[in-house]
């Protein structure tokens, strides 16, 4: 059955804590001294830059454009939103484009992944903490079915290709340790 799309987004937004938390871990033993992690920081990133990037914050824009055009709402705290989603792109992928190169051998200054990668989780998990506490709740209670027959042709499901059931070995790798293994 498909999921309303409000829900999708916020199950989207727990497998992405679940990931952030894994990130942590990762990040937490590589200060450590230890070379491993790199490898499953990238698969993380890979997906963050294919998933979020591509459907879930485009999605957002699309809802969040037709929040603005009801009287009332915040429009600032919207386009501020949407302007962080621009962000946040640039950040998975300064972080993706480090991760190929030490994946791939190449040297690569570690505290600087260190140090984008917790910019990056910063970024969305403040992010996502707006949109929970805030946004989504406001387009629950403003946005009318009117609303949603507008845009819904515009939000067509995508399978998640961790959390819909993994769609690779690597992927798989990523969800047990993301989900399984707590
Ligand atoms: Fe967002
Ligand atoms: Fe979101």
């Amino acid at each position: 059955m498909k999921m309303p799309i409000i829900d999708r987004l916020h199950e989207d937004h727990k497998n992405y804590i679940k990931l952030l938390a894994l990130m942590d871990t990762l990040l937490a033993e590589l200060k450590k001294g230890s070379d491993k992690g790199y490898r499953e920081l990238y698969l993380i990133m890979n997906y963050m830059t294919r998933n979020p990037d591509i459907f879930h914050h485009p999605y957002e824009d699309i809802i969040f454009e037709e929040l603005e055009t009801i009287e009332g709402v915040d429009i600032d705290e919207i386009e501020h939103l949407k302007a962080e989603h621009n962000k946040i792109y640039q950040e998975s992928n300064a972080l993706l484009d480090e991760l190929d190169a030490v994946v791939n051998g190449h040297i690569v200054e570690k505290d600087k992944i260190h140090e984008l990668a917790q910019q990056y989780a910063d970024s969305l998990r403040e992010h996502m903490n707006t949109e929970e506490g805030k946004i989504f709740p406001m387009i629950n209670d403003k946005l009318t079915e009117a609303s949603w027959n507008k845009i819904s042709g515009s939000l067509e499901h995508v399978n998640d290709p961790i959390f819909d059931g993994p769609t690779s070995d690597e992927y798989k790798l990523i969800y047990n340790q993301a989900v399984n293994d707590k």
